[in-house]
């Protein structure tokens, strides 16, 4: 949480298996050209983005979920049977419930775990990450799998040219037993301010604005945002983050290997960095193949950070997310 919560010098949760999920398919900018008035120029030069992933019609977010899990549980030699907690974070669940944890829990087989959602949009899986890490501290749970995944692309309209070239669909999983040692989550830090929720959102698929026609004709299933604005907050709260994380786990720029920024704008990423003074070789960066995928775009992060050898065992990453609500955070880690 916020101000309240302690120092913490011992971690208490450790990850020990990543995983990710994600669509075959491929959406380029020259793809987007042929759909709205937009250049592969203007989309990389102010977003670094050139593709994203898009699910297959027919594949659903537990989907992602479930191949994420799968190759977590299987980096991370757990037995499905032995997860106690499924924690999935994510914007774009596959019905209005139950939630979409339960799918994966049937998919992989899961059977001793309690399974549910969280909603915290692009920040989701630093909120699943504090939750997880409690949980573990308090003893109530010893295997902890969390997921962040997304099918963007079912909430996004391709005919809105502010939006449809940001985002992309995937899934990223990490799980989670007691640290044995020093290494594991340092500290977690989560923040919101619900004053501004009507800059990044979508109106309709709850209760308030119901499935008529007259709302599908306003598209008010689809994502909206004041781009600017976003962007604006997005530099200052994931700066505010970074810094208050490295803070708290007494961590200077020098001791931090990898900042593990939620992969949204280059620009955004770039300014945090500067933020914190980590210079850009230590600063983890696929947007550019993976567009924005919310929840995803940390766990994805994190495992192909892995699998590129950037997070070696006594690395030190810190997360920093920003997303709808708004909500933001970050997380350090020592791997
Ligand atoms: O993950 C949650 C957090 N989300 C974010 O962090 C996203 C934050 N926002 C951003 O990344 C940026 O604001 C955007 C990439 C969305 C937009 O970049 P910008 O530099 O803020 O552009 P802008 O919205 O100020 O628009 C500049 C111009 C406008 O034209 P006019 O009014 O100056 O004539 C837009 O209509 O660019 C136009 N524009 C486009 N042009 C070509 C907007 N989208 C596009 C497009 N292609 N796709």
């Amino acid at each position: 949480m916020g101000k309240t919560q302690p120092v913490k010098n011992k971690p208490f949760s450790q990850i020990i298996g990543t995983g990710v999920g994600i669509p075959q398919k491929v959406l380029t900018n020259f793809d987007l050209e042929k759909m709205v008035d937009t250049s592969d120029e203007w989309i990389k030069s102010r977003t670094g983005i050139e593709t994203r992933y898009i699910a297959e019609e027919g594949q659903f977010t537990s989907d992602l979920g479930t191949t994420a899990a799968l190759n977590a549980l299987h980096d991370a030699h757990v037995s499905a049977k032995d997860v106690d907690v499924i924690i999935f974070a994510t914007i774009t669940p596959d019905v209005g419930f139950p939630a979409t944890a339960v799918f994966v829990q049937k998919n992989i087989g899961a059977v001793n775990a309690a399974a549910f959602d969280i909603q915290a949009a692009c920040t989701g899986f630093l909120y699943g990450l504090e939750l997880a890490d409690s949980l573990i501290a308090a003893k109530k749970a010893k295997t902890v799998l969390l997921i962040g995944g997304e099918t963007i692309s079912r909430i996004t309209d391709y005919s809105d040219r502010n939006t449809c070239v940001l985002f992309g669909d995937g899934a990223g999983a990490v799980v989670l037993r007691a640290a044995e040692d020093d290494h594991g989550i340092l500290g977690v830090y989560t923040r919101s301010d619900g004053r501004l929720n009507n800059l990044l959102k979508l109106d309709g698929l709850g209760t308030k604005y119901p499935p008529t026609p007259e709302h599908y004709d306003q598209k008010m299933h689809f994502l909206r945002m004041e781009g600017r604005e976003v962007f604006k907050h997005a530099v200052t709260c994931m700066g505010d983050a970074a810094e208050a994380i490295m803070e708290r786990a007494s961590l200077s720029t020098e001791e931090v290997d990898l900042l593990i920024p939620h992969q949204a704008n280059i620009r955004i990423i770039e300014a945090t960095a500067k933020r914190v003074k980590v210079p850009p070789e230590k600063v983890f960066i696929n947007v550019n193949k993976y567009g924005n995928t919310s929840a995803a775009s940390i766990p994805i992060a994190i495992d192909e950070a892995r699998r590129q050898g950037r997070l070696k065992t006594g690395s030190v990453a810190v997360l920093v997310a920003f997303g709808g609500g708004f909500t933001w955070g970050a997380a350090a880690i020592r791997f």
